[in-house]
This record gives structure tokens, sequence and C-alpha cells, in this order.
């Protein structure tokens, strides 16, 4: 099994790049699965096929998914939510807005997930493709693990005990919905198939994050904090995939031209591969197949292109190193320039931008040391 997320700034090319990636796969003879998990579907534009919530074949080998998200939340959710609902209208809330209130924060984003594990039980598709939503709300999903941990580990069956002992005893003085034991039992096996699909995310051997962007200031700021971030988290990214580069007689290159290289070496050791600008638009399987053999070449889509951690951060008594991972590394004269969140490192006339994460924002770079293709930046 072979999972690849997309995700980048808006409008960058997620879908179209999802999509493609999923049509070249598929002529292989693989399995593949295409799942728009962005609230905002497009998927069907891009195949120019009516989805739905459940997989739908669009030609050999291929099939695709829109999650509906009030679908997958009755169908992963249904009973917790149903508690959550008399617990509102206990409280006076009327029907409809009590319905409405038993949303959670999370639980959309969580339920279209969710869907990945049932196809992982299920076994039929050889690879999931996952178009994502912008990297701002993917990092939010991606982020709730540790939260939900500490809350299953530690809440959840201290409640359900002392759940068991007072029932009776509540019971006899008001009519409060105390979770009966098969809600406790739903919330756990949801929160269990919750953290079996965050560790299938997380592993490397099977998942991988791929990053699109386009030659654009913000856009480059924005894919270098999910980068950070999303290494942090421990999902790994296997490849950089930088859409819309235009050729030298548009008026736009000499703009473009300007943050070629800083993609080049800003996720460094990954592999950066490009796609041109179209003047036509990408639709339907045989222009997503065109693009994806254009994208990968005669590389396997479903490839890892890339398994070690690119950077680290370890904090050795009290003090933080950054360990940045190069392709390639001459011994040369460095500096570090660091403002905000932005580290940026020059070695002789090669320059590099990290984006720092808040646990190093309000510390300073001290010290950096060249280690072959490692770079260790000390802060205090
Ligand atoms: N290489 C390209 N050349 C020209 N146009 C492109 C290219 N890649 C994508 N597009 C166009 O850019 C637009 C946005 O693409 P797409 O919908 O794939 O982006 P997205 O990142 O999924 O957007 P959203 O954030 O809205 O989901 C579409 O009109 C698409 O056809
Ligand atoms: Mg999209």
């Amino acid at each position: 099994m072979r999972i690849i997320l997309f995700t980048g700034k808006g409008g960058v090319g997620k879908t179209t790049v999802a999509a493609a990636t999923g049509a070249y796969a598929s002529t292989e003879g693989k399995k593949i699965l295409l799942i728009s998990v962005d609230p905002a579907h497009s998927l069907s534009d891009v195949l120019e096929k009516e989805l739905s919530s459940e997989p739908i074949k669009i030609s050999e080998n291929l099939f695709a998914q829109e999650v509906d998200v009030y679908y997958s939340i009755e169908r992963f959710w249904g009973e917790l939510k149903d508690y959550i609902k008399s617990l509102f209208q206990w409280k006076g809330v009327d029907e409809i807005l009590a319905e409405e209130l038993s949303v959670l924060p999370g639980m959309e984003e969580v339920s279209s997930f969710l869907w990945i594990n049932k196809h992982i039980k299920d076994g039929f598709y050889d690879a999931i493709i996952l178009d994502a939503a912008p990297t701002g709300e993917t990092l939010r999903f991606l982020s709730i693990p540790d939260v939900a941990k500490w809350w299953i580990d530690k809440i959840l069956p201290i409640q359900k005990r002392v759940v068991k002992v007072v029932r009776p005893a509540v019971k006899a003085v008001t009519d409060f919905p105390l979770p009966e034991d098969e809600t406790y039992d739903a919330a756990e096996k949801l929160f269990n198939d919750l953290f079996s699909l965050y560790k299938t995310l997380q592993n490397p051997e099977i998942s991988s994050v791929r990053l699109v962007l386009n030659p654009e200031k913000m856009v480059i700021r924005e894919t270098e904090r999910a980068f950070t971030y999303l290494h942090l988290y421990g999902y790994p990214v296997d490849a950089v995939i930088l859409n819309k580069v235009v050729e030298e007689n548009n008026f736009l290159y000499n703009i473009q031209k300007n943050y070629l290289e800083r993609i080049e070496t800003s996720f460094e050791p990954l592999p950066v591969l490009r796609i041109p600008y179209y003047n036509k638009e990408i639709l339907g399987v045989r222009d997503l197949r065109k693009l994806g053999e254009e994208i990968y070449k005669n590389e396997d889509p479903l490839r890892i292109f890339h398994k070690d951690k690119p950077f680290e951060i370890v904090n050795l008594d009290g003090e933080y190193k950054l360990r940045l991972y190069f392709k390639n590394l001459k011994k040369d004269k460095i500096s570090i320039f660091q403002k905000g969140e932005d580290l940026s490192i020059r070695i002789g006339n090669q320059k590099r931008h990290f984006y720092l994460p808040r646990i190093l924002t309000d510390k300073k770079a001290k010290e950096a040391v060249l280690k072959g293709n490692l770079l260790e930046i000390v802060f205090e």
C-alpha cells in the first residue's frame, strides 16, 4: 500500500497534480484511488466526471471519490455525535441547533481522512492519492494527534470507570444524559482508528507528502513553513513539485527567475520536480496522464523519492541544535542571517532559507559547523 498526500497553498495546482499522478500511475496496472479530502472539491472538474462520496471507476485501474463531510461524520462519528446532541438538547437547545453544534471542531477534517483506514482494511487499492486542503488546514488536521492522544490515554478510561459508579446515583436525582458504555466504546474505537491512521501517515515506507508550489514569494514562504512543520509533526515529505514555471519569453520569467534557486535549495535534500506553465487547461484522464508523464518522466510516480529526515532539531542540555542536510556541501565561508521565522544561510555562493518553528524564533543562532553534508546550527 502506498499513500501520497498532495498539499500546498491555495490555487498552486494540488488537484491537477494529484490527479495527474493518479492517472499516470494507473497506466502501470496498479489500482489507484484518488480521494479529494478538500471540502472545496474540484477533483470532479479536473477529471470531467461526476463523483460521489463512495469511490467510482474513472478508467481502467483508476478510481475517484469526493468525500462528503456530513456523510463521513455520520458514518464515523454517528454514535458520539448523537450523544453530544443529547447533551445540548438536555440543556434546552432546540433540535436543529443541537444537530449543528454536535459537529465538533476537527471532526470534519478527521472524518474525511478516516476513509483511508477503511480502504487500507479492504485492501482493494494499491495506492491512495489524496488531494488535500491547503497547507494551513492540512497542518491543523495533522497536528491533532498529540492532543487527542493525551485525552484518550488520560481522561477516557477514568471517566468510563467513574461514570459506571455514579450512574445510578446521578440517575436518581437528574435526567442529565450520562454517556453509555457504548458511547465510550465508540469513542475508543474512533480514537484507535485515528491513531492507526496517523501512524500510517507517519510511516515513510507507506506514506509521503508532496508539496506543490509556484515560483512566487508568498507561496514559497507558506511552503517552507509547511515543510518545517510537517517534519516536526513526523510526516515524511518526499518531493516538492514546482508548478507553473514559465518560459524565457514570458513576461513573468524575470520575476520567477529570482525564486528558482531558492526553491532548489530551501527544500534540500528533497528532489524538486518541475512542471511548465501550459497555455491550456488540463482536463480529463488523457491530459492528466500526459501531465503525469511530464512530471515523473520515466520514474514510477508511486516511488518513494526521499525517506530520511531533511532536518532535525535536538535539545542537548537546554541548547538547541538545528541540523540541516544538504545534497552537496563544499567547505566554504558560512554566514547566517535570522529575521523572525526566516533563517537564511549562505555557504560560499549557495543560499538556503529555512522557516524556523516557534521553538527557535526567540533564540539566536550563535554558531554553525559543517559536518560533511550536514550543517549544524547552535541556538542560544
Ligand atoms: N502547469 C499548469 N499550467 C497552467 N495551468 C495550470 C497548471 N497547473 C494548474 N493549472 C491551473 O491552475 C488552476 C488551479 O489548479 P488546481 O485547481 O489544480 O489548484 P489547487 O491547488 O488544487 O487549487 P485549490 O487550492 O483551489 O484547491 C486550474 O485552473 C488549473 O487548470
Ligand atoms: Mg484543489
